[in-house]
């Protein structure tokens, strides 16, 4: 599956974007809430999720970069989150805010930046509708992807097994069609991918490739 993330939209146009994306063989629109004290940037609230939630035609995978995330979990709830994800590092009491997205409706993930090893979700991999893998250091669009990753997918893979988890795996930052083949067979379910879709000509056209099956 194909999250698309329009943080690197153009914010001018963003019913544009939400239109590009709702005609788009992509699945779900990937929304990053920025706070400037989790992560070195500022992007956008609970307004802009209302107003995509309006637009969109598609689940939205809301991905928290906020500190203390439990308090703003009702509010995406009402903002139109189909799925919140929070960090493993912003979270003193994972398991009571994963118990509170759920108890909402909501769908479950955390995400691991990507120097926190996949090994910290043993206990709670049982309870997870998803884990986030950050492949490039939150906070902007447009970086490298970190080649570490592919061994952290495959670790993730095993514990999701042997835990008899139901949990998706998915990658954030620097996804593009030159690594998304090889991420899928290690056992990656959800892309999200930003820069590489809306900085192409044709960004529809990107994602019905990024679909594409060898
Ligand atoms: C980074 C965000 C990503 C970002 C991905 O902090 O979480 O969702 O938008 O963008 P690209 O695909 O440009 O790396
Ligand atoms: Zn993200």
């Amino acid at each position: 599956m194909i999250s698309v993330s329009i943080l690197n939209a153009d914010f001018g146009h963003l019913a544009e974007a939400c239109a590009m994306i709702n005609r788009s063989r992509a699945d779900w629109f990937h929304l990053d809430v920025m706070d400037g004290v989790f992560v070195p940037n500022i992007s956008f609230g609970l307004p802009v999720v209302e107003s995509v939630k309006k637009l969109a035609e598609k689940p939205l995978d809301v991905h928290l970069m906020i500190v203390d995330p439990d308090r703003y979990v009702e509010a995406f709830h009402k903002a139109g989150a189909d799925w919140l994800t929070v960090h493993y590092e912003a979270c003193t009491h994972l398991h009571r805010t994963v118990q509170h997205i759920k108890s909402l409706g909501m769908k479950a993930g955390v995400v691991l930046n990507p120097h926190t090893p996949v090994s910290v979700l043993e206990d709670i991999i049982g309870d997870l509708d998803m884990v986030l893998l950050m492949s490039v250091n939150p906070g902007f669009g447009g970086q490298q992807f970190i080649a570490n990753t592919f061994d952290k997918v495959g670790r993730l893979r095993r514990m999701i097994a042997e835990k008899q988890s139901h949990a998706l795996i998915e990658i954030d930052g620097g996804v593009d069609l030159g690594n998304i083949q090889p991420l899928r067979t290690t056992g990656v379910d959800v892309f999200v991918v930003g820069s590489f879709i809306f900085r192409s000509s044709a960004p529809e056209e990107t994602i019905a490739a990024l679909k594409q099956r060898p």
